[in-house]
């Protein structure tokens, strides 16, 4: 510019400089202007070439000189980076190996204590500044955590809540054995808790929420974090600095997630409480069960044993009674046939000796009456004598007769049943009048004497019970065989018979007629309609008895 007056291009500061000429150079770095070398000459001059050369080569120089340090800047600024990118990226790696060996433990085991060591114990070897590292829980004082499984620890003195130290890094035991409990609501601990919101300080000169116990620590700066379970609060994890600014956002980022880690294993432990006292439960109910299965089972023995014994006797006692029983049948068996031994007898003995003897009388007393035909006046008084003697005997012969009749008959043992019933039937009509009839099914019937005097006897007694108690003005009786049994059966048309009457226990009629039937294994049936009569049927089976 030869003129800086004359020259349109030129600003007003240029202007100012008064008359004279200059020459601007660029500094040009990659192509790209980056500034101007202004050279002012105060007289008027002209620059030549070999100036213009000169310095066009000094604007160069000074391109490479501003490049060297902007480049030089930028090494630096990019080293910078790079080591911060470095500390973060190991910081990153370090915090991501406290979530995972948190995690992991946390998935390995149910024992909640283990939990929090190992999460104490990767916080303090993990983070940057961190000087000690706390884990607290609450206790309500009055059954232990509140909503916590069981944790083995006494209750509180004064029964208010408190945090109590579960595990930490980083304190001296001595400290720890200091700060084991934090009554309710001293420090940040429960300022956490009370809130339910994190805690953070960066610098504690500007604190007032920090208890004495942190402060005497030396504590500068702290970051805490609740654990919530159940809805509430129920712990802070607590790290804490000797340093101010130790921890930022990452670390708050950091406690949150290994916070959720614990929760969730406050839960697997609690779980594994319930499950454990539903096992506890389990077990006592099973083992109070077989208890009462035993008590039980004892008991039922024992009852059973008694039962046993009581059967035992009372098959005894049957036993015995049936033994009795056939005793006594065959005791009256053997009377009976006694008994029908003798009457033949006294009947034979009757009718032959009497008959004979009484015969003989008349007799010689119709001899003495012939004798006297032609005697004295006194002699027809003497007939007359004779003659009502010798009816008197007659008399007597038919009584005797008929007593050894009725004590047997003859006509049974001679001539059988069946001519033995038509003589009993007959006889019956006689003494009561009653109309009776008797079909014998059979003309011969060849049976054992002892089952022929039964089944007449059988037919005596339903005839006496007839005439005694029925009031029928028809009596039918019929003897029928087939190839296995005989049948005796007796009809009449009286008043009939009651159940009562047959079975009750005063009818020893009725009872003897049975026996007798028993004796040769037969059976008899009684039924009575009323006012329409009374049957009484005897069945004996033949086999055993006729050969
Ligand atoms: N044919 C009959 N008709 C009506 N009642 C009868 C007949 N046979 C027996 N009874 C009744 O049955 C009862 C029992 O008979 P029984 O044992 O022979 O005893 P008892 O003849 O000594 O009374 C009789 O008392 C009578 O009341
Ligand atoms: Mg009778």
């Amino acid at each position: 510019i030869e003129d800086l007056q004359k020259d349109p291009d030129v600003g007003p500061a240029g202007r100012e400089l008064g008359p004279h000429s200059a020459l601007v150079i660029p500094i040009t770095l990659e192509e790209k202007a980056i500034g101007v070398i202004w050279f002012i000459s105060y007289r008027e001059h002209r620059f030549d070439d070999r100036e213009v050369r000169l310095l066009s080569t000094l604007g160069d120089q000074i391109a490479i000189a501003v490049a060297k340090a902007k480049m030089l800047e930028e090494l630096r600024k990019r080293e910078e980076d790079l080591k911060q990118t470095l500390s973060q990226l190991s910081k990153k790696n370090r915090y991501e190996s406290i979530i995972s060996a948190v995690t992991q433990n946390v998935h390995k085991t149910i024992n909640l204590q283990d939990v929090l060591e190992n999460a104490v114990d990767a916080m303090s070897k993990n983070i940057d500044n961190v000087d000690n590292v706390s884990i607290y829980l609450v206790e309500d004082g009055e059954a232990g955590p509140a909503s916590l499984p069981r944790f083995n620890r006494g209750t509180s003195a004064q029964g208010s809540p408190q945090a109590v130290l579960e595990s930490y890094r980083g304190y001296p035991d001595w400290w720890a054995k200091r700060v084991r409990t934090i009554p309710y609501p001293i420090g940040f601990t429960w300022k956490t808790i009370i809130e339910g919101k994190p805690c953070y300080c960066a610098d504690v000169d500007k604190d007032t929420v920090i208890g004495p116990a942190g402060r005497k620590m030396g504590t500068k700066s702290y970051a805490s974090m609740p654990i919530n379970f159940g809805g509430k609060t129920v712990g802070v994890i607590n790290i804490n600095s000797l340093k101010k600014n130790a921890f930022d956002e990452e670390e708050l980022r950091l406690l949150e997630i290994v916070a959720r880690k614990i929760e969730v294993a406050i839960n697997n432990a609690k779980q594994a409480d319930a499950l454990r006292k539903s096992e506890e439960a389990l077990r006592k109910a099973k083992n109070e069960l077989e208890v009462k299965v035993e008590e039980r089972t004892t008991e039922l023995r024992k009852t059973n044993r008694n039962l046993m014994a009581e059967i035992a006797e009372r098959r005894r006692a049957e036993e015995e009674l049936k033994n009795s029983h056939e005793q006594l049948r065959a005791l009256a068996a053997r009377l009976q046939s006694i008994r029908e031994e003798e009457r033949k007898l006294i009947a034979r003995e009757v009718h032959d000796e009497l008959g004979q003897a009484l015969t003989g009388l008349k007799l010689d007393l119709s001899r003495l009456a012939s004798g006297l035909s032609e005697g004295v006046t006194k002699r027809n008084k003497t007939a007359q004598r004779i003659e009502s003697m010798s009816i008197l005997i007659d008399e007597t012969i038919k009584t005797v007769r008929r007593i050894a009749t009725q004590l047997r008959p003859g006509v049974l043992d001679d001539l059988g049943l069946v001519a033995a019933i038509e003589w009993q039937v007959q006889d019956f009509r006689e003494r009561t009048g009653v109309k009776c009839e008797f079909k014998p099914g059979v003309k011969h019937l060849t049976l054992d004497q002892n089952l022929s005097t039964a089944l007449f006897r059988i037919l005596q007694e339903t005839l006496t019970n007839i005439a005694r108690h029925a009031n029928a003005s028809k009596v039918k009786i019929s003897l029928k065989k087939d190839k296995d049994s005989i049948v005796l059966r007796v009809e009449d048309n009286g008043r009939g018979i009651t159940e009562r009457e047959i079975s009750g226990s005063k009818s020893l009629g009725l009872l003897g007629i049975k026996e007798r039937a028993f004796l040769f294994g037969g059976s008899v049936d009684i039924t009575g309609r009323q006012n329409k009569g009374t049957v009484v049927a005897v069945h004996i089976p033949l086999r055993r008895h006729t050969p």
